[in-house]
């Protein structure tokens, strides 16, 4: 994408061409999403409208952050909680694959009913290239099957709109910029939410102990950020890990779990370096991981793998 302007005109052309009435679109409040919700709404006004899905595995503040933007980027927009459906869809499940899947499905059968309630059957993602070409879908292997791409069950009548598809992040944001979306700047957070920062089982206690994990590190870096003690980093998260270890609360001993802290800088999230972030920083964080969740979690580390070998989520 060379020319914003003329990338917005023929994206809003096709989506005209591909959209002959209604459509709903997939918007989880992400960059990519809004960028193209905001696309559809110039292409069809009020023959669109952005559902956005409580999945109960969203960050702390989140559903009221989200509102914020789509009101500030003119949405027309609905807020469907279904943090039930994904629990129960998650229930007994550890391996990451299978998470996505069924997490995809959950999000295609909550878009079925929403599309039949907007009398469509058209469903627009903001699908970007890194997801369907990490999902397997150029050449190369499997890497990650993105909830957006390999999730949809084959017997799904909705058809799909993906006017982002051959974008990657760097231009998605030159494009949000563009469009002045508020949240151009966001640090990307995967579809599947927490359940994929969430190693091992999902409970609603163990995504309450990732939120409170994730909100710190966002809070420190920043902080961090603001007071000009580290450049902004790409994306700066915890994981929440199968591990149970032991520590020490006052004289009492705490057989609790792990939190792994993960800072990268990258330019599109193909590849990433692990941060070099200030051992007060670190400290910081774990200081107020193993405080704010004091009993729960014990034990805090900082994750130095670069991607490749390891991907920037852990699943
Ligand atoms: P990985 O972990 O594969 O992630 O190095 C690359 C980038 O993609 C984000 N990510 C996702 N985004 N749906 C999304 O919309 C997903 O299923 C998904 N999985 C990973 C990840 O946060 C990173 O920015």
């Amino acid at each position: 994408m060379n020319d914003a302007a003329a990338f917005v005109d023929e994206a809003v052309r096709k989506i005209r061409e591909q959209v002959p009435g209604r459509a709903i679109i997939a918007a989880s409040g992400g960059i990519d999403s809004t960028a193209a919700a905001v696309l559809v709404e110039k292409a069809l006004g009020e023959r669109a409208r952005a559902i956005f899905v409580d999945t109960g595995l969203l960050r702390a503040g989140e559903v009221e952050r989200v509102g914020e933007f789509f009101r500030a980027s003119g949405l027309r927009y609905e807020v469907v909680p279904a943090a039930e459906q994904f629990f129960r869809a998650l229930d007994g499940v550890t391996e990451p694959e299978e998470k996505r899947r069924r997490i995809g499905a959950a999000f295609i059968r909550l878009f079925e009913v929403e599309a039949a309630r907007f009398e469509t059957d058209r469903l627009v993602q903001g699908t970007i290239a890194p997801d369907w070409i990490e999902s397997g879908g150029s050449i190369r292997d499997t890497i990650k099957t993105h909830h957006n791409v390999g999730g949809v069950p084959t017997d799904s009548k909705l058809v799909l709109v993906e006017p982002l598809r051959d974008l990657y992040k760097d231009e998605v944001r030159t494009l949000a910029h563009h469009l002045g979306i508020p949240n151009a700047d966001r640090q990307p957070f995967p579809g599947p939410g927490l359940a994929v920062r969430v190693n091992g089982l999902v409970t609603p206690e163990r995504v309450r102990r990732a939120r409170v994990a994730n909100a710190v590190v966002e809070e420190e870096v920043e902080r961090a950020v603001a007071a000009g003690r580290l450049a902004r980093p790409w994306q700066f998260f915890a994981v929440l890990l199968p591990a149970r270890t032991v520590g020490v609360t006052g004289d009492n001993r705490v057989y609790g779990e792990a939190v792994s802290v993960r800072i990268v800088e990258s330019i599109d999230a193909m590849t990433a370096t692990a941060m070099d972030v200030p051992r007060p920083i670190l400290k910081a964080i774990a200081e107020r991981i193993t405080r704010e969740l004091s009993g729960e979690v014990v034990r805090v580390l900082y994750d130095i793998t670069d991607k490749p070998p390891a991907t920037i989520e852990w699943e």
